[in-house]
């Protein structure tokens, strides 16, 4: 038997504890406007239900993301060189990540990093078995906490960090800028003698009716999806929100260049979460999510304030979505 083949996927199981979800939850709701963080979706329900918002018809990313990695993974393969040790952060179904496996020359290690502990086991499980000479070094944590990630056994000629989905999106610019950086400086360790580069889906801006049906479909699973936050939160840190009491809502907004979810309260209510009480007004609006749009142009601006280069851009031919390359500037 080969110690590769033996060797043990073991998970390094840092989530986020009762402890922090607490903490968040009570900061924001006794914020003014109320917010709820949306990293807080992805429990197992919740990342059931966004799988199944990526196969809604309105919800285009997915499938465009897709259609791009299916048309260009030999460019982008070629792009990232041999011997890559690929970082993702969250890890999703995985689907695309195959393909970028399948395709990268004799890649060294995949590490995933997720929040969601169910996602990132059956993802190594399933990645681990279709490719046994790469090393599955999977973290469950926050990715937006930076952390030292586990080396590979063979050494890389760079590390690339691999942000699909357009996840970036999800922060605003601040957050953005930071995790830009810190995908940077990630990129730059793990061993490798190029200073690696990052791997990136961005949603692109296109007209209004297209982006809010994407984030309001018709069978209503994008609502289920947002107002399984509040059902969160009363299983693990014992609040009592009523989910019935409270209606999901995505709207753009042109000028931020960002859908807006917000948990909107259907009547005057009170949520107890240990001794608060934290009053809604009938109609309050609670800010949950952000998925920000950007330009090409836009985007390599943001991408040159981390100092990073937009080295390569593909896109599908209706230009809904873009799959890039970044390298240090
Ligand atoms: C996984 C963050 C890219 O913002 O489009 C989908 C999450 N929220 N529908 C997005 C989401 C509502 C999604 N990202």
């Amino acid at each position: 038997m080969s110690g590769r083949a033996a060797r043990a996927v073991r998970l390094d199981d840092r989530r986020p504890g009762r402890g922090d979800i607490l903490a968040d939850a009570v900061r924001g709701l006794a914020a003014e406007p109320k917010r709820l963080p949306s990293k807080y979706f992805y429990d197992a329900r919740g990342s059931g239900l966004f799988e199944r918002i990526c196969e809604q018809p309105e919800y285009y990313p997915t499938r465009t993301e897709l259609a791009i990695m299916r048309e260009h993974v030999g460019d982008i393969a070629a792009a990232l060189g041999p011997d890559v040790r690929l970082v993702e952060y969250g890890s999703g179904s995985g689907l695309k990540t195959r393909m970028l496996l399948r395709n990268l020359e004799s890649p060294v290690a995949y590490v995933p990093v997720e929040i969601s502990r169910t996602a990132v086991s059956a993802s190594v499980a399933r990645l681990g078995s279709l490719f046994p000479r790469i090393q599955m070094l999977p973290v469950c944590a926050d990715f937006t906490t930076p952390i030292a990630l586990p080396r590979a056994a063979r050494a890389p000629r760079q590390t690339v960090v691999y942000f699909p989905g357009s996840t970036l999106g999800n922060f605003g610019p601040d957050e953005a800028l930071r995790l830009l950086r810190q995908m940077r400086s990630e990129a730059r360790q793990g061993g490798g003698v190029l200073d690696g580069g990052v791997l990136i889906g961005i949603d692109l801006v296109k007209d209004r009716a297209a982006l809010e049906a994407a984030y309001n479909d018709a069978a209503g699973v994008t609502a289920a999806f947002t107002l399984n936050l509040l059902v969160r939160l009363n299983r693990e840190i014992g609040a009592d929100f009523d989910p019935a009491g409270f209606r999901h809502s995505a709207h753009w907004h042109p000028l931020a260049g960002r859908i807006e979810t917000h948990i909107v309260s259907r009547r005057e209510q009170d949520v107890h979460i240990e001794d608060r009480t934290f009053h809604f007004t009938r109609g309050e609006a609670m800010l949950v999510e952000y998925s920000c749009k950007y330009t090409l142009e836009g985007f390599a601006r943001l991408a040159a304030r981390a100092e990073l280069r937009v080295a390569k851009v593909w896109t599908d031919p209706a230009r809904q979505f873009s799959v890039q390359w970044l390298v240090a500037a």
